[in-house]
């Protein structure tokens, strides 16, 4: 049976991965940064669920060490923010933006580098972090988002790395794209999250190391950098 570890697992895309995936007989570890959220995940999806603030270091190291030696086929590193969209330039605060650039973007890597063990006992070895169309420089026609954008462009940058240093050691590192999808994030706007996740779920379950550095949507078309 394959291990899944999704962050921030207790609502959005993350607890409709950790459905999905449980449902599909995968063992399901789910996080959440306060646990007491959390009830629905391990009533609904059976997932074991574990505490973890993914910018407090001392929350990666308690999750490593609860986790000692245990192989993990593929990581979701989904835990995400995202506030104040519409602020114009003279609005983004240092506050704000180190903030989202912390939880996005230093995050995901902190946690990968942390899990790479875990990562190395899979037999998957798939690291996978939450990517969107907003960190596309290319796509970008309409601005808008400036903080988030550059926390998700700053992923791309870390993740393509990741993927470039982790390839020798048969660990694929893909950056997925979920689509505009109706959670807590979006107002609940967008597509169905169970459409999405089916989408991502399709795409994870065809990932090559030939994939490793790419960013694909939940329609498994790449998104442009
Ligand atoms: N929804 C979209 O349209 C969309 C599009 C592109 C990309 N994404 C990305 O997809 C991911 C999930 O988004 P979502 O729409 O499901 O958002 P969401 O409903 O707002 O859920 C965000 C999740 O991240 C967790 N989280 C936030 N900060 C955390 C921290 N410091 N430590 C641990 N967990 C933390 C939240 O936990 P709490 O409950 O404790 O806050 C929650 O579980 C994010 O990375 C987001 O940027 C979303």
């Amino acid at each position: 049976m394959s291990t899944i570890l999704i962050s921030g697992a207790n609502r959005g895309i993350g607890f409709e991965l950790a459905r999905q995936f449980g449902a599909d007989g995968w063992t399901v570890l789910g996080t959440a940064r306060d646990p007491s959220t959390a009830g629905e995940l391990e009533a609904l999806t059976g997932a074991t669920v574990l505490p973890l603030d993914v910018n407090r270091s001392n929350s990666i190291d308690a999750l490593c060490g609860a986790l000692d030696g245990r192989p993990i086929d593929v990581l979701i590193a989904n835990a995400g923010i995202a506030f104040n969209l519409e602020a114009k330039p003279a609005e983004v605060t240092r506050e704000d933006f180190l903030k989202v650039i912390e939880t996005n973007t230093f995050a995901p890597l902190a946690l990968a580098a942390a899990l790479k063990p875990n990562l190395l006992a899979g037999r998957l070895k798939i690291a996978t972090a939450m990517s969107s169309l907003m960190s596309s420089i290319g796509a970008n026609d309409w601005g808008t988002q400036y903080t988030y954008r550059a926390s998700k462009t700053g992923l791309n940058a870390v993740w393509s790395t990741l993927a470039r240093e982790w390839r020798a050691d048969g660990i694929i590192c893909t950056l997925l794209r979920p689509g505009l999808v109706a959670t807590r994030m979006t107002n609940f706007n967008g597509l169905a999250v169970e459409t999405s996740v089916a989408g991502m779920k399709n795409v994870i379950a065809r990932l090559t190391i030939a994939d490793s550095g790419r960013i694909i949507g939940y329609d498994g078309t790449d998104v442009p950098w």
